[in-house]
């Protein structure tokens, strides 16, 4: 029996990554997806991969206008959304006291308003339409510890943990769940540009970084994004109904809390 069966989701920035994995894994759970992506080229290659069940999106989540039109033609295509993963985020790492404003007010502007603000425009949806819906938060490692070159990152993904705690609060009595997932270190494209930062403050070869943090999970090697389906199946099935406001760790032991 498949967990997901007659439900739509909307998962943004899944044109490629973690995102794409989850939008594969609740497809071959019986659900609708839609891939919500500023990269359009992308998510509709990536939409025509998955098949007749999956739809791409343009949607830039720092763009109120442009959430809301993304939300409204989910609607229209998939006739509702009834879970969200709100997965969309950008990397930065830099010494404190060479952070920009600029680099600091983008980052913030995606990863946490982003995800705020596609949160609230699918919960007035659900609550619209009586919609007892799932919202999943994508967080991180990152954000449950500071760490010495990504003040910036680590805060945004800290926001998001408390995000999902406020909104997590706020809307269960709506019936609408609100939960995150910290996955630890996940390899993929959006890994290579975090090597390469830390070639260039840390003065490493590029695929070092990559290398001592692979080495240093207690699993043994670095996640897949197939790692975090699971849980992001779960977290949207029926048997995660009593679940409010949490973030769980899936990152082979790196982090316990
Ligand atoms: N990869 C890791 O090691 C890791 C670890 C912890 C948490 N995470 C989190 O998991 C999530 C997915 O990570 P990933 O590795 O798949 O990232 P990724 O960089 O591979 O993919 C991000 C996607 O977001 C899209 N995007 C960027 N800006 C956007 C915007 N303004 N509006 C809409 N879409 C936008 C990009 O086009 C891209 O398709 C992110 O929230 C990330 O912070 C990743």
């Amino acid at each position: 029996m498949k967990r997901l069966t007659g439900k739509c989701a909307l998962i943004t920035g899944a044109a490629r990554g973690i995102g794409f994995e989850f939008a594969r894994a609740y497809i071959a759970e019986g659900a609708q997806v839609a891939i919500a992506d500023i990269n359009i080229t992308r998510a509709r290659a990536s939409a025509a991969e998955l098949g007749e069940a999956c739809i791409a999106i343009e949607m830039d989540v720092t763009r109120q206008e442009s959430i809301e039109a993304g939300v409204c033609e989910a609607v229209e295509r998939l006739g509702q959304i009834d879970i969200l993963i709100n997965n969309a985020a950008l990397f930065t790492a830099a010494p404190i006291v060479e952070i920009t404003r600029e680099d600091y007010a983008r980052v913030f502007d995606i990863n946490v308003g982003g995800t705020l603000f596609t949160l609230q425009a699918v919960a007035r949806h659900m609550i619209e339409r009586g919609i007892r819906g799932r919202i999943i938060n994508m967080a991180s490692q990152a954000g449950r510890r500071g760490e010495a070159l990504v003040a910036v990152y680590c805060a945004t993904k800290a926001a998001v943990i408390s995000l999902t705690q406020s909104a997590g609060l706020d809307l269960i009595r709506h019936g609408i769940n609100v939960n995150a997932i910290a996955p630890g270190v996940v390899d993929g494209e959006h890994w290579d540009g975090v090597d390469a930062f830390f070639a260039k403050y840390e003065g490493k070869a590029p695929g070092q970084k990559k290398r001592e943090v692979s080495a240093a999970v207690p699993f043994g090697r670095m996640g897949r994004a197939e790692d975090l389906s699971g849980m992001a199946v779960f977290l949207a099935s029926a048997e995660a109904e009593y679940i409010v406001a949490q973030t769980y760790n899936v990152d082979g032991g790196q982090w316990m809390s």
